[in-house]
Formats: C-alpha cells, sequence, structure tokens
C-alpha cells in the first residue's frame, strides 16, 4: 500500500483524508512512479469544490504534477527505463507516496535540476510558458501580468523578459521586491489601478496575461486596446467577455524538457518558496487556497 492524500467528497477542507491505496502498475501510455515531489497549485482546491465538475471517482487523490523515480513503464511507452529521474503530469495524483504520470507529458529529470523544482514545471511553469507564448507579443512591447507574484506568474515574468519584452505586474505591495526581483515593474493591485497602470505604460500596455479574473481583470483590462492580445489561465467567461481568450495548453515531452534545461542553466527559476512534507499537505493546500503565496509551494515525499 502507498499513503496519499485526497478528498473523499466535494467540498472544504474538511473533506480532505489521507488514504492508504494499493501500489499502481503503469497502463498504456503511463510510467509508474515513486514519488519524490509533487507542486500544488489552485486547481487541486478547485477540483475538491467541485469547480471541475463531479464526476470524478471518489475518494480522489489529489495534485497534478509530480516528480520521482521510474519504477514501471506502461505498454506502448518509449524513452524510459525503470530508475529514470522523472516528471510529469499525474495521473493519478501527485500528492503520493507512489502514483503515475502521463508519459507523453512527462520528460527525464536533468541530473542538477533538483525534484522540488521538477515537481513545478508540468503544471505551474508550463502554463505560463503556454500563456506568454498565447499572448502573442514581440521583443520591446509591453506586457501587464495579473497575479505575478504567484507560482504562474513568477515563472511568466521571466519567460517574458527573456524574450525582450517588458513586464508590468500586479501584486500587493508585500510582493513588491520580489516583482522587482523578476525583472519587472510592480502595481499595486485594488482601487485606481488603471490609472498606475497608466502611469507606467502611458502608450498603453500590448497584452494582458491574466492570472487573477473577476474584478481584478476587469479593472485592467481598460488599458489594453487590442482585446485579442488578452489571455487568462483563471477566468475564461471575463476573458471572453472582454474580447480575449482561455489559455490554450500545449504541454508535450518536448516542452516539458525545454523548460527543464533552462531551469538546469539557472535561466528559470520557479521560485520554490515553501517545502512540505506529505503529511502537511493540508497546510500548504490551505495556503494555496487563501490566495497569496508567493512562488510555488512543493510537497516533499520520502
Ligand atoms: N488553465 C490552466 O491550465 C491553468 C494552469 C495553472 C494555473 N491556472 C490558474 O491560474 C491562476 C494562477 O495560478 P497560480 O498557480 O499562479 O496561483 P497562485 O500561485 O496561488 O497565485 C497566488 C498569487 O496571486 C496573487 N493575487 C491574489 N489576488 C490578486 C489580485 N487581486 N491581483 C493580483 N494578484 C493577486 C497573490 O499576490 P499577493 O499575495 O501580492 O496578493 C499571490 O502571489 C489560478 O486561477 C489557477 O487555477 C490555470
Amino acid at each position: 500500500m502507498a499513503k496519499a492524500f485526497g478528498f473523499v467528497d466535494y467540498g472544504g477542507p474538511e473533506t480532505q483524508e489521507f488514504l492508504d491505496r494499493p501500489v499502481l502498475a503503469a497502463g498504456p501510455g503511463q510510467l509508474a512512479i515513486t514519488v519524490r515531489a509533487a507542486g500544488v497549485n489552485p486547481v487541486d482546491w478547485k477540483i475538491r469544490r467541485g469547480l471541475f465538475g463531479r464526476e470524478r471517482q471518489l475518494p480522489a487523490v489529489m495534485g497534478q504534477e509530480a516528480a520521482g523515480v521510474v519504477q514501471q513503464v506502461g505498454p506502448g511507452v518509449t524513452g524510459f527505463t525503470p530508475g529514470d529521474e522523472v516528471f510529469g503530469v499525474a495521473a493519478a495524483g501527485g500528492f503520493a507516496e507512489q502514483t503515475l504520470l502521463l508519459a507523453r507529458m512527462s520528460a527525464l529529470k536533468p541530473a542538477n535540476v533538483d525534484f522540488d523544482r521538477a515537481a513545478t514545471l508540468p503544471v505551474s511553469v508550463a502554463t505560463a510558458d503556454d500563456a506568454v507564448r498565447d499572448v502573442g507579443l514581440g521583443s520591446g512591447q509591453t506586457l501587464l501580468i495579473l497575479g505575478i507574484a504567484g507560482g504562474v506568474g513568477s515563472a511568466a515574468a521571466q519567460i517574458a523578459r527573456s524574450r525582450g519584452l517588458r513586464v508590468l505586474g500586479t501584486a500587493s505591495d508585500a510582493n513588491r521586491e520580489h516583482v522587482e526581483s523578476l525583472g519587472a515593474v510592480h502595481i499595486r493591485y485594488g482601487d485606481g489601478v488603471a490609472e498606475r497602470i497608466a502611469k507606467a505604460a502611458p502608450d498603453g500596455v500590448d497584452g494582458i496575461l491574466d492570472l487573477v479574473g473577476g474584478d481584478a481583470l476587469r479593472a485592467a483590462a481598460v488599458t489594453l486596446a487590442d482585446r485579442s492580445k488578452l489571455v487568462s489561465t483563471a477566468d475564461p467567461v471575463a476573458a471572453a467577455q472582454l474580447g480575449g481568450r482561455y489559455v490554450t495548453r500545449s504541454t508535450t515531452r518536448e516542452s516539458l524538457a525545454a523548460l527543464a534545461a533552462l531551469v538546469a542553466v539557472g535561466e528559470l527559476d520557479p521560485h520554490v518558496t515553501g517545502r512540505y512534507p506529505l503529511t502537511h499537505a493540508a497546510e500548504a493546500l490551505a495556503l494555496v487556497e487563501s490566495g497569496h503565496v508567493r512562488g510555488k509551494l512543493v510537497l516533499e515525499v520520502a
């Protein structure tokens, strides 16, 4: 049996429990791994609250991204062998001592990238990469990132800067130094945000990457003339109403390997700011659910 952390019913944190589940065998297109680290994301509590439907078989193990060591390679999978250190999108929950990865959304972990940072790449950092590409700006243009201080935002800022973009980002004053360390201009969110953005970018911004949604997005969208350059990872409804769109995800083994290579040479830092043992999964998840984590939180397993 393997220890795992999941939820037994849709709802709040009170539905979360530690579970013992049988060790899983790799099916077609899958890798079975011993988990060494798992990234914690807002999607984990959103799924638990039923915001992505209520059709899952319960209890469900939480966690969408993980890194670990291959135990078994499933039928039809090439490019991996038992003992490989890998990271990828979890097919059976990442908050566990043992799980399955989708082989086509997994890659080999470079030796000098630790499991913690590798575990942030499949969902959080890959989303940042997809979203910056989706906005479609060129060198010298100005990108506004709403919610720049979190996991996706911290990576997106670095990726955008590496492509020659000027980056503005909204965050609380507590995150000013962090935002500036990413090479971005800090804009405090809340009342008057449009005026502060206009002051920092008198000609307007060329694109918006929204990681917050709702009123925060509506308030900032007035600073963007061409709404085809508005992409959201957080609020597909508001984005569409404003003339923008939801991010298009395109994670592949190759795209993950490319991100890991950037981390390996020090050009991209996922900013892991908190590491928790699996036994403290609820604590880490509660912090993410509070909506104010800086960078990424990771569960360390074994
Ligand atoms: N579609 C996809 O494939 C996909 C993939 C990954 C993530 N997402 C979504 O993308 C969003 C961002 O994910 P994430 O992992 O980056 O979240 P996160 O790390 O939990 O974001 C936390 C950050 O949000 C900031 N924040 C909170 N309220 C804000 C506001 N009103 N204005 C500006 N910043 C604010 C906080 O900054 P302060 O502490 O300074 O307030 C904090 O640093 C989430 O909705 C997530 O579900 C979607």
